[in-house]
């Protein structure tokens, strides 16, 4: 069977509608299980209009895919196969690291080649196209999805949406952004949840991920759960046409709801019933319903009652049909093999990069008087959940197997491990005879994710219990801390002596953390996020606002601060230690400029110590006067180098016109003439910019 054009008038207004709506693999074959929620539970169609709908969310690997397609097709008059979506977030068998890790690694090509290789392992599972990359921008580590996203910071955002889109259009894995639009802004951390924000923000900050991802080839946008403007996202039409399809310019982009999100919109107070929903979602620029049925059941009428015009129907099945092309599936429909799959899942290559993107994405945040990385020679004592525990793999890796994992205590071969965290059930005794306490605790990887908001994101209390009792000893403590998320450690920090954040590093995470406690792999991650010193201060990000009374610390109290704590977090967005040491210097060609005359900024790095290295040379701008607020700084280009010991290099960076310029409140990008202050590695360099004669 061989097509590619479909002449749409062959198909019936039901089956038109069909196309637009996305099921389970269970509604087509009874005895496959899934998880259920909310209009799953009844999905109101008949047994013939399910064998109507037009594609699939999730599969259990490329035997059931073969057979619902085979079911489907067999009972099928206009022969259309069903397009299968699913999530791969950080690979499908072979684990990466969780995306908040991965953006800590400032390296995307290596992201770009776990994505591809996690696309290779998708397709062989029968996957056509996979929801990710997640590109929301966040703020809140309280919000339980942070770990999906990859971090604060709006370039940040771009560089790695795009390269994990890249990664998986290189192997025709076919990808979606989301959540479009602004979800990593609900409020208060709490999923699902508000919010609120100004066309301005989103343009300048919360549209960038989603731009990278696209620019990329990613071929379908979700909407998010959210309100925007007070209008839920899903049917949005400001969100959906004006920013999307005008102002963004991704015209052929499929629009697919979140799960259950068009009939949410009941919830939200804004449609009054199916039929309502679904003429609002059509009609916002809302192609795919997922989840729920409302398309199938009520576009027909819709039409009929002139509420939906024909040629939005049309228009929007000419897309998905594109979509089904574009991911091969006329051609063949049946894509998936167990062999292949089987070489791919764990193969040497896979894990290899698992293991590099690892080593990257972790985070050395604090040596006290270098004490890591760790001799061989010490006598250690292993301590906390992940001592044994192999579930290192951090949510969304559901086709991964934690078991595939290596235990940290299998590597470390400690003199002394326990998994309790419980003070009490440490033998002092076995501790005491010991150079070294290992702690390998944090918190659980069902802790983040969906639907896992915390308002406490401090350690646990019997975690904090087993610090302070182990402090007592005077043996120097390594904290090896597993989070979803930014932690609150201030309680804690000054008890310990160094700490890595490893976040979920996947399949290889165990070898990674082995080999950069004891210097075999020199880390060199930065955050991606900021870790506050208290949840009281969250929202907290580096580039916020400066404020008409910022804290200046000169005695003034009617600043911008707060009685009880700092305004500082404890660790803040791009810090991150390495063994090496680098000295590293700056300058500018020229401090005035016009749009002919850029400047390059040269940044020398020397790798002073005798540790070969990674370093990474962040690259800020900040607009001094414009026409409105600007933030006090904005990581605007970075490179990451790697220097031998004595290694010398020059980095060279061209400010473009694109880094001096915001969107403007007449919706316009473009630059301010004036002053800029360009921030590398503690150097500022003022310089002007000149507007052309
Ligand atoms: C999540 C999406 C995900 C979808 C399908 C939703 O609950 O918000 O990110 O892609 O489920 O699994």
């Amino acid at each position: 069977m061989k097509k590619t054009k479909f002449n749409l008038d062959n198909l019936t207004i039901k089956e038109k509608a069909g196309q637009l709506v996305q099921i389970a693999p269970f509604f087509f074959i009874k005895d496959l299980k899934n998880e259920v929620y909310g209009s799953f539970v009844d999905l109101k169609l008949t047994e013939e209009e399910i064998f109507l709908t037009g594609s699939v969310l999730g599969i259990g690997g490329p035997e059931e895919k073969k057979a619902v397609q085979k079911a489907y097709l067999s009972r099928s008059r206009h022969q259309i196969p069903l397009i299968f979506m699913a999530d791969v977030i950080h690979g499908c068998k072979t684990i990466y690291p969780v995306p908040l890790a991965q953006a800590c690694s400032f390296n995307p090509n290596l992201v770009k080649k776990a994505a591809k290789m996690a696309a290779r392992e998708a397709l062989a599972y029968g996957i056509d196209l996979t929801f990710s990359p997640m590109s929301d921008l966040v703020r809140d580590p309280r919000w339980g999805r942070v770990v999906e996203s990859f971090g604060e910071d709006p370039y940040l955002n771009y560089v790695f949406s795009k390269a994990t889109a890249k990664g998986y259009d290189s192997e025709g894995l076919l990808s979606c952004t989301k959540h479009f639009a602004a979800y990593g802004l609900s409020e208060a951390g709490r999923d699902y949840n508000t919010v609120d924000l100004s066309r301005l923000s989103l343009l300048n900050y919360f549209i960038n991920g989603h731009q990278g991802a696209l620019d990329s080839g990613s071929s379908l946008v979700m909407t998010a759960f959210n309100t925007f403007e007070y209008i839920p996202a899903t049917i949005n039409k400001y969100l959906l046409q004006d920013v999307l399809k005008d102002y963004m310019g991704y015209k052929d982009a499929v629009v697919i709801a979140d799960y259950d999100s068009l009939l949410q919109t009941k919830a939200h107070g804004v449609s009054k019933n199916d039929y309502d929903a679904s003429v609002k979602g059509i009609n916002a620029g809302l192609e795919i319903e997922m989840a729920s049925s409302s398309y199938l059941r009520c576009l027909p009428s819709a039409v009929d009652n002139k509420d939906v015009s024909i040629n939005t129907i049309d228009n929007a099945v000419n897309k998905v049909l594109k979509l089904k092309e574009k991911a091969g599936i006329f051609n063949n429909p049946y894509r998936g093999s167990r062999e292949e799959l089987d070489k791919l899942a764990l193969s040497k290559e896979h894990k290899e990069i698992s293991y590099n993107l690892a080593v990257e994405s972790a985070v050395l945040l604090k040596n006290k008087q270098n004490i890591l990385p760790l001799s061989k020679d010490l006598k250690v004592s292993l301590i906390g959940n992940y001592a044994s525990s192999k579930r290192m793999l951090g949510p969304w890796s559901w086709h991964g197997n934690p078991e595939d994992n290596t235990s940290l205590k299998s590597l470390i071969k400690p003199f002394y491990t326990t998994d309790s965290e419980n003070y009490l059930d440490v033998d002092t005794n076995e501790v005491k005879k010991t150079d070294v306490i290992i702690l390998a605790i944090g918190e659980h990887d069902r802790e983040s994710g969906e639907a896992h908001s915390k308002t406490d994101i401090r350690l646990s209390r019997e975690q904090v219990d087993l610090i302070k009792y182990l402090k007592q000893l005077e043996i120097p403590i390594v904290l090896t801390l597993f989070s979803g998320r930014p932690i609150v450690l201030s309680e804690i920090i000054d008890d310990v002596d160094a700490l890595m954040s490893v976040f979920f590093l996947g399949t290889m995470a165990s070898e990674a953390i082995y080999d950069l406690l004891y210097g075999i792999k020199n880390p060199s991650g930065k955050l991606a996020m900021t870790f506050p010193r208290s949840v009281g201060q969250i929202p907290i990000y580096y580039n916020h606002l400066n404020t008409g009374r910022p804290f200046l610390d000169d005695g003034n109290p009617y600043t911008s601060l707060y009685l009880d704590m700092p305004n500082t977090p404890l660790y803040d967005f791009g810090i991150g230690l390495s063994y090496s040491k680098f000295e590293i210097d700056a300058t500018i060609s020229n401090l005035e400029f016009t749009k002919e005359t850029l400047p390059t900024i040269s940044v020398n790095v020397k790798n002073i110590s005798d540790v070969p290295g990674h370093e990474t040379i962040l690259l800020y701008v900040k607009d001094v006067v414009a026409e409105i607020s600007r933030p006090v700084k904005e990581l605007k280009q970075f490179e990451k180098i790697y220097l031998q010991p004595d290694e010398e290099m020059i980095v060279d960076f061209k400010l473009g016109l694109d880094d001096l310029s915001y969107v403007h409140p007449n919706y316009q990008k473009y630059a301010d003439p004036g002053e800029f202050e360009v921030i590398v590695a503690n150097k500022v360099f003022k310089i002007n910019f000149k507007e052309d004669k």
